[in-house]
Formats: structure tokens, sequence, C-alpha cells
């Protein structure tokens, strides 16, 4: 019998930028002109049917006038579309379009996009490198930023993907004044789960700016956008793979993702987030990390983002508690929250635990007050 070692020890930097400004498209040309993924010089651009007509149609054909080879591959906007006959139908194009490996993706949308083009980009050819360009609020506060790509599956959300990290991310300020509001609300939940879990700072500006968020005013949208990279990436940068500090990011997602598929996905995303951070922000005063008014100031400024603050009647609630188990913190098939330390802070449990155990009952208690 022989014994081979294949020492395979990895050093990879997988640093990148994110830049954030107003109508970067012709940002985005020349630094691939200059050189951002070398000398590739083939780019799908993965988009959504919303988007193409948009912004991705302009993209490729500022592409295009470079001298680039260029395609749009488009698939129907929306949540149902985040699956894995949508990342084979874009590799099959990809592929009878003649694209081998010596090319790039660049995903021009909202999270959706994002998630999928990364995760069509990590397996092609058994990888090539992908741009995001972001147009939603929501993909700009977490979902094109942090490596983390995925597809749903009937179960559930995000159940299958790899992390993989851009060569750039683009987010385009300018993009989210074509958004209708409930997208924009729906990127808001994200941006107040940032201020819920990392600055109280942010949750008072919020409190104060929302009108002008609305109002689309430059300065203001600036910096959400700053303050959602900033904090994002302070927990990115120590725990890329999730495997204790992210959790935190978590937070409103245990009770949000299971709400988003037991909705049918009639809820959004962030709203679906809205409602699962009442739940957990009341779950954290039940145990005694934040008080009554906490709730209060958590719940209100969600109302005054335009989002929802209850379930639906129309979710079943039992349904709702079973759901529960297909996150993906569970561990011995117990339930495990992140929780807030009052506002602008995570609970950190012994031995550097993120994520606590939680009763089934506690967590039935709460979805029934909700
Ligand atoms: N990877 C991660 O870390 C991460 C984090 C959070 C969320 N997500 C994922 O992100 C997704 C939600 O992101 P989303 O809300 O951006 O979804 P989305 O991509 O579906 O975009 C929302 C809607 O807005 C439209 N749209 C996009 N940009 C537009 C623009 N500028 N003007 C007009 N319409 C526009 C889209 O066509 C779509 O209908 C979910 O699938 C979620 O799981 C991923």
């Amino acid at each position: 019998m022989s014994i081979f070692n294949v020492e395979l020890k990895k050093v990879v930097d997988d640093s990148y930028e994110i830049e954030v400004g107003h109508s970067l498209e012709q940002k985005l040309i020349s630094d691939i002109k200059g050189g951002l993924v070398g000398k590739i010089n083939k780019f799908a651009v993965v988009t959504d049917s919303n988007v193409k007509g948009l912004y991705a149609d302009r993209i490729a054909a500022m592409l295009a006038a470079e001298g680039f080879r260029c395609d749009v591959i488009s698939f129907p906007a929306g949540e149902t579309s985040k699956t894995r006959r949508t990342k084979e139908f874009i590799e099959d194009t990809m592929l009878a379009k003649g694209y081998r490996r010596d090319c790039c993706i660049i995903a021009v949308g909202g999270g959706v996009v994002t998630d999928i083009a990364g995760f069509v980009a990590g397996t092609y050819g058994r990888g090539v490198p992908f741009i995001n360009y972001a147009t939603t609020l929501l993909a700009a506060a977490d979902a094109s930023v942090g490596g983390k790509t995925a597809v749903d599956t009937p179960l559930a959300t995000n159940l299958i993907g790899i992390f993989n990290q851009p060569k750039k991310v683009y987010i385009d300020i300018s993009a989210w004044k074509t958004l209708p509001q409930r997208q924009l609300s729906s990127g808001l939940a994200e941006t107040i789960k940032h201020a819920c879990l990392a600055s109280r700072d942010l949750f008072a500006y919020l409190d104060a700016n929302m009108e002008r968020i609305f109002a689309f005013d430059d300065e203001v949208c600036g910096h959400i956008a700053a303050e959602n990279c900033r904090i994002k990436y302070s927990v990115v940068m120590k725990d890329e793979r999730e495997s204790g500090l992210r959790e935190v990011l978590n937070l409103g997602h245990t009770v949000g993702r299971a709400i988003e598929t037991v909705s049918g996905y009639r809820l959004l995303h962030g709203e679906a987030v809205s409602i699962g951070l009442v739940a957990e922000v009341k779950l954290a005063a039940k145990l005694g990390y934040c008080t009554e008014d906490d709730v209060r100031l958590v719940t209100e400024l969600l109302a005054k983002a335009k989002l929802p603050t209850a379930i639906p009647g129309y979710i079943d609630r039992e349904e709702l508690v079973r759901k529960l188990y297909t996150d993906k913190k569970v561990r011995d098939g117990r339930l495990r929250f992140v929780l807030q330390d009052g506002i602008g802070a995570i609970k950190e449990f012994e031995g550097g635990q993120y994520a606590l155990p939680v009763a089934e009952e506690a967590a039935r208690e709460i979805i029934m007050s909700v």
C-alpha cells in the first residue's frame, strides 16, 4: 500500500475594492480596460428582466463599443428565479455561446442576480472571475458584498452555494432612484439590521433621516451605503466563512428566512427580515438582553421605513416554527439565535459564541406574539 501526502496549503489574497458612487458604468469600463480582470476580453453580463433594459444593456453596449466580446443573459426578475434551474440556464447559454474559462461574469442587478451570478462564476469551468454591479439598496447593503453566493431550494432559501469573492463591487447609488418603494424599503431592513447589531449612531441617523432616504438625498444615501459596507466588512474581514463572528450578520434572519419561505415569497427578503428583527428583539427582551423600550424603538424605525412589523395573517405560525429548523445555525437539532444587546451591539456568549441555543417553546411564544 502506498500513501501520498498531497500538500496543498493555500495562501489566497481575495482582497477587492467596493466602489460607492453615482452612475459607475463608465468607471467599470475603464477599470476593465485598465486590467481589473487581466487580459480577459469576453464578458457574460448576467441580469434580470427588469434591470436588463435599465442598466445591463447599456453596460453591454459600452463594453462592445470598446471592442470586448459581450452577451447579456437575462432571466425573469424575482426570488422565484433564484434556483438551480436558472443557474443551469445561465451556464447552458454561456456554453452555447462559446464561453470557456477565459471569460468574466458581470452581475448587474440586485441580490438575486449577484447571488446566482457569483455562484455560476464559482463553478463555471471550475471558476471564472466575476464583478458585481449592484443596483438595489439591498444588494449594496448586504448581498453583493461579503462573498456568499447561493440559490434557493423548495425547502428553504440559500441552501446550496459557495463562498466566492468578486473582483470588484460597484454600488451605484443613482440606480436606487428607479427602485420601486417596496424594494427600497426592503434594502432598508438590512441597513436597520446593521444599525441594530453594530451602531447606535447609524440607528439614530436613520431615524433622523428617513424622509431624506425616500427622497434619494445624495448625501444621506451615500452615508448609509458607506456605513453598510463598513459594518459588514468589519465582520467579514474577521470571519469570512462564518465560523463564529459572521453569525452576527444573521440577526433577524432565523425568523426572517423562515417567513420568506413560508410566505411563498409573497414577502420580499427585507420585508421578511423586518418581521424577523421584531421577533428577535422581542426574544432578546424576553431573555433580558434588551428592554421593552428597545423593542419599541426597533419596531418604530422599521415602520418608519415602510416595512411590515407583524407576521401576516395568511402565514401558518406552526409551520413557521417548524421551518425555523432549516436555519443553518441549528446545531444538534437545537435552534440557535443571534441576539441584540440593546441597540447597536450583539450579545457575546461564553466561549466567544454569538448564537444562543433557545428552547422551541420560547421561540414559539415569540412567533405567536409578533
Ligand atoms: N449573499 C448574501 O450575503 C446576501 C445577503 C442578503 C440578501 N441576499 C439575497 O439577496 C436577495 C434579495 O436582494 P434584492 O432585494 O436586491 O433582490 P432582487 O435582485 O430580486 O431585486 C429586487 C427587485 O428590484 C428589481 N431591480 C433591481 N435593481 C433595480 C433598479 N435599480 N431599478 C428598478 N428595479 C430594480 C429587480 O428586478 C427585482 O424585481 C435575496 O435572494 C437574498 O437571499 C444575499
